[in-house]
């Protein structure tokens, strides 16, 4: 199929790379001029293992990137939003959203008779039928439905193994209220026989995305909050208990051999310094500020955040147990990135227990494998001093302090070990054997 995909950011780019290499002709469009030079010189403008590989296989041949919507609009049978819906810290903002459905309307004129039009950015269940489709009807002068198709398609992919989950999807969500739109989109996905689809109505589409992510959000919650009961109570350990939880066999069901296979899910079930990154939070966010716009409060989900909004106190506690006050005490973070295998820092915890670690007076330095410049736009030199390797942020501080599961980090209790007098280890990801370490604290011990 001609494929246009409105948005080369994250989602956009890698959709339309992996759409391309999946046999349609794909053409990006973007506002940013510096982004589109770049893909079409087949560098990516964003890292994901694999990204740059298809792309290069694909472009200048079935992918192209452009400026010009009106030409992406005119060439293709399927238009594809994927535009940012940034969060202002409750609801999601839908400029980027209208403006694309805006522009696609007003070149739908000259359009393919019938056009289809799919929001694949993540908006609350209501939000295309709400707005898109009466933008669409309004800037295009035609019915949707009739001489347009409407539908939502929501990605589910995670950040650092995005082109591996779209290319070998777990699921495939096709929202459509007509029989032609649906049609067009099992055309756009024809290519992934064998993965499992879900046919449904596009408001139920859009919801499928949040609750998907409530979910985990509201595991990773659920361990924290045993997390802060096995500390309450004394003489249990969090770590035990997770791991007893998750040899259930609904987390770890009996395979045909006797071997037992772990449910990826129960990766989110790990007591910690709790989720971040650009899509929990916000999304989380979004529903309960749209959920309760409408008259139904979402006490749970709202519990989940609150518990998650606490977690960068609960590790400041235990510094606060050997440190108090820690005004002038040299404390080290180890990670700065949301989560491992990623220099986005976009809500990680990180940031609110170095707010915090400034307030009180510490002094700070850090050490990320692949975060540090990021950091730095955040933080100047001033307030935290960035470490260039593992073994420099070791030396000479009152506390280290871990708060992403950086696989590096499985070094830090031989570097510690060398170390005399050896700093107190905070483990904010319960990631380190507790027994390694001459002083340690762990969260939900
Ligand atoms: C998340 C979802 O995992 C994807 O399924 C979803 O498609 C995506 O959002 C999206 O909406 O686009 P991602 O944001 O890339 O993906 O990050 P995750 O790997 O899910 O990590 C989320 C956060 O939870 C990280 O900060 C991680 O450190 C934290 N986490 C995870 C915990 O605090 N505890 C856990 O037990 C597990």
């Amino acid at each position: 199929m001609k494929v246009s995909i409105i948005g080369a950011g994250y989602v956009g780019l890698v959709t339309g790379v992996c759409m391309a290499e999946k046999g349609h002709d794909v053409i990006c469009v973007d506002v940013d001029e510096e982004k589109i030079a770049k893909i079409n010189s087949g560098v990516p403008s964003i890292h994901e293992a694999g990204l740059e590989e298809l792309l290069q296989r694909n472009i200048q041949s079935r992918l192209k990137a452009t400026r010009d919507f009106a030409a992406a609009i005119k060439h293709a049978d399927v238009s594809l939003i994927a535009v940012g819906t940034p969060s202002d810290g409750n609801e999601i903002s839908l400029a980027q959203v209208r403006e694309a459905a805006y522009q696609i309307g007003k070149n739908l004129r000259q359009a393919a008779p019938y056009h289809l039009v799919v929001v694949k950015s993540t908006v609350v269940p209501g939000t295309t039928d709400e707005i898109v489709l009466p933008i669409l009807e309004e800037s295009s002068g035609r019915k949707a439905g009739l001489e347009f198709g409407v539908a939502v398609n929501p990605e589910f992919l995670t950040e650092g193994q995005a082109a591996a989950d779209f290319m070998n999807p777990d699921r495939i969500v096709l929202g459509a209220n007509d029989d032609p739109s649906m049609q067009h989109l099992d055309r756009l996905y024809a290519g992934f026989q064998g993965t499992p689809m879900v046919r449904t109505n596009r408001k139920t589409a859009e919801m499928i995305k949040y609750a998907s992510n409530a979910l985990l959000a509201t595991q990773i919650s659920f361990a924290n909050e045993f997390a802060n009961l096995c500390a309450g109570l004394g003489g249990i350990d969090v770590v035990d208990v997770v791991r007893g939880v998750h040899l259930s066999a609904y987390l770890r069901p009996m395979a045909m051999d006797g071997s037992r296979i772990q449910a990826p899910i129960s990766s989110f079930l790990e007591a910690g310094c709790g989720f971040g990154g650009s899509c929990l939070p916000k999304d989380v966010n979004a529903l309960i500020a749209h959920a309760e716009a409408r008259g139904t409060p979402m006490p749970l989900l709202r519990a989940v955040l609150d518990i998650n909004k606490d977690r960068p106190r609960q590790v400041l506690a235990l510094l606060k147990r050997h440190f108090s006050p820690l005004r002038n005490v040299g404390v080290s973070l180890l990670g700065l990135s949301f989560k491992p295998d990623t220099d986005d820092m976009r809500e990680s915890p990180a940031i609110p227990i170095i707010r915090e670690l400034l307030a009180q007076g510490a002094i700070l330095r850090a050490y990320d494998p692949v975060a540090n410049p990021e950091a730095r736009k955040l933080f100047p030199d001033s307030q935290l001093s960035l470490c260039g390797t593992l073994e420099e942020a070791l030396v000479g501080v009152d506390a280290v302090v871990l708060v992403t599961r950086w696989e590096t980090f499985g070094r830090v209790p031989e570097l510690l070990a060398k170390l005399n007098p050896a700093a107190l280890f905070v483990d904010g990801r319960r990631m380190l054997d507790k027994h390694a370490f001459a002083r340690y604290e762990g969260i939900g011990l």
